[in-house]
């Protein structure tokens, strides 16, 4: 058998000595076990004995006898007595190939990834903002106001808690500390009529809606939604192959259709509260109709409540749901806004028949967990902490967006038109005389997030032109600077649009 220069191709793989490199033994390991999965060192091949591959590379023997054990128990290497160890031979078997039925070979698949039609889907209208910090990134709270001393005291006494169950997945339903926070906290704030028993943590608002879809959808069924739309409702359901029907807006939020088309609706989205991402807020009188619409379509109504407690003049109006008494409202709520995106905890309210079902589906779909997470949470409610939060936040909130509001109108006048939202830590601009997307791709170049707002739309092609300017990650200093890039950007993308048409 012919003599193979090992330590040369190991020593090619990297340097044993190089600083950050890991024990002798492991990077002999690994480097053998690259050169053979690389296919440079074959299967059947005698690998040169302990001690001269020991001398060649210039280490102890028993690190080179560590390395070809380690391998062979891996199945790499097999070592016959007398003979030496050689490379295993760990090609399939080619006669489990063979089709059973026709007694052919099968074709070796091609390592070509197709997505499935559902993420096809997806993937043909991303939602996910290119930047997720800074201006004008929306969906985002302000991270630096957040009260970190208080929130790491509290999450460390719970993290030092020896309660073996908030080391596990915990029950399906969520911590109950943590719902029973929940149930007051709503009741007051928000007027949801519940009980603990009726909610569901999840790991965010988007987790709570695809649970929601998949409980209440078939693939081919019909969901109901707004026009424009939260993106990630329009992604869960795509992926989960229900149909949807785009209803468009008017003042008073989304509107009910002038006749049944199509299927009956199994579930209608929408955020009454604070339309995302137009700032619509819907009027009880539209509330009203789409409870009792829902109720004769034997339908359920998902109320996404993501931001409401960013009010910014009188007090909000009550919570769809607490309006419902057929019971067939879904009430998601999130705490991404009101403490961080990262947090990745949020919550369904469901109706007392569902959520049995409801809390089955989210072990077996997503397990559960993040019970330390839970237990910090459920603590911050219950001291008043998060509240204390949401109060102050309101205020900056609200300053930041009338500073914003200033500064668009002093630098794009008549350009742009600016919403008198009342609520949220997005604002919904009208463009006018050039495209949004051209705007949003001039500003991602001044390192700018500005979405195109006719993105949120079933049709982008034929929507309104504007953008969606997020506020809760910038600091009102910063506000002055970033619309002054934005206008450049504006600029820009009007002289490049001007030079196409010339
Ligand atoms: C309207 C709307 N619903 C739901 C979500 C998702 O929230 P979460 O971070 O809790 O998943 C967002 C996030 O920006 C949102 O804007």
């Amino acid at each position: 058998m012919r003599n193979i220069p090992l330590a040369e191709w190991l020593q090619q793989t990297s340097d044993p000595h190089a600083k950050g490199a890991p024990p002798l033994n492991r990077w002999l390991s690994e480097a053998i076990r690259q050169t053979i999965v690389s296919g440079r060192l074959k299967a059947g091949l005698r690998l040169p004995p302990t001690r001269k591959l020991a001398l060649e590379l210039g280490m102890a023997r028993i690190t080179v006898l560590q390395a070809y054990e380690r391998l062979a128990s891996e199945g790499y290497l097999v070592s016959k007595v007398g003979a030496g160890t050689f490379v295993s031979d760990t090609k399939p078997d080619p006669t489990l190939l063979i089709d059973a039925q026709h007694g052919t070979v099968r074709r070796t698949p091609s390592s070509q990834f197709t997505p499935s039609r559902g993420a096809q889907r997806v993937l043909s209208r991303l939602g996910v903002s290119p930047k997720q910090l800074g201006a004008f990134t929306p969906g985002i709270p302000d991270i630096d106001n957040f009260p970190y001393a208080i929130w790491q005291k509290i999450l460390a006494k719970a993290g030092r808690e020896r309660n073996a169950g908030l080391s596990g997945y915990g029950t399906s339903h969520g911590l109950p500390a943590l719902r029973h926070a929940l149930v007051d906290y709503l009741s007051l704030s928000r007027g949801v009529r519940c009980t603990a028993e009726q909610i569901v943590i999840t790991h965010g608002a988007h987790q709570a809606l695809d649970l929601c879809i998949r409980a209440l959808c078939d693939a081919g069924d019909t969901a109901w939604m707004e026009d424009p739309v939260y993106w990630g409702a329009r992604n869960l359901l795509a992926i989960n192959a229900v149909q949807t029907l785009s209803l468009p807006l008017d003042s008073q939020g989304m509107q009910l259709p002038v006749q049944t088309l199509g299927a009956p609706p199994k579930l209608i989205f929408v955020t009454p509260s604070h339309q995302y991402p137009s700032g619509v807020v819907m009027s009880l009188a539209r509330r009203r109709l789409w409870i009792e619409l829902a109720a004769r379509h034997n339908a359920y109504i998902i109320e996404d409540d993501y931001d409401s407690e960013f009010r910014y003049r009188e007090a909000p109006l009550p919570s769809l749901q607490g309006l419902d008494h057929h019971q067939r409202t879904l009430y998601i709520g999130s705490f991404s806004k009101t403490l961080y995106p990262g947090l990745r905890l949020g919550f369904v309210v469901a109706p007392p028949s569902m959520t049995p079902t409801l809390a089955a589906l989210h072990s077996e779909l997503y397990r559960g967990g993040q019970l330390v997470l839970q237990t910090a949470l459920a603590e911050f409610i219950a001291e008043g902490h998060f509240s204390a939060h949401v109060r102050r936040m309101r205020r900056v909130y609200a300053e930041r967006q009338a500073v914003l509001s200033e500064a668009l109108r002093r630098h794009l006048g008549d350009k742009v038109s600016i919403p008198d939202d009342p609520a949220g830590l997005h604002l919904a601009v009208g463009l006018h005389g050039v495209r949004d997307q051209a705007v949003s791709d001039a500003a991602l170049a001044l390192e700018l997030v500005a979405r195109p707002l006719s993105a949120y739309y079933d049709k982008p092609a034929q929507a309104p032109q504007g953008l969606v300017l997020g506020f809760g990650g910038i600091q009102i200093e910063e506000i002055e600077g970033a619309v002054q890039l934005l206008a450049r950007a504006v600029e820009k993308a009007q002289s490049s649009t001007m030079n196409v048409n010339d």
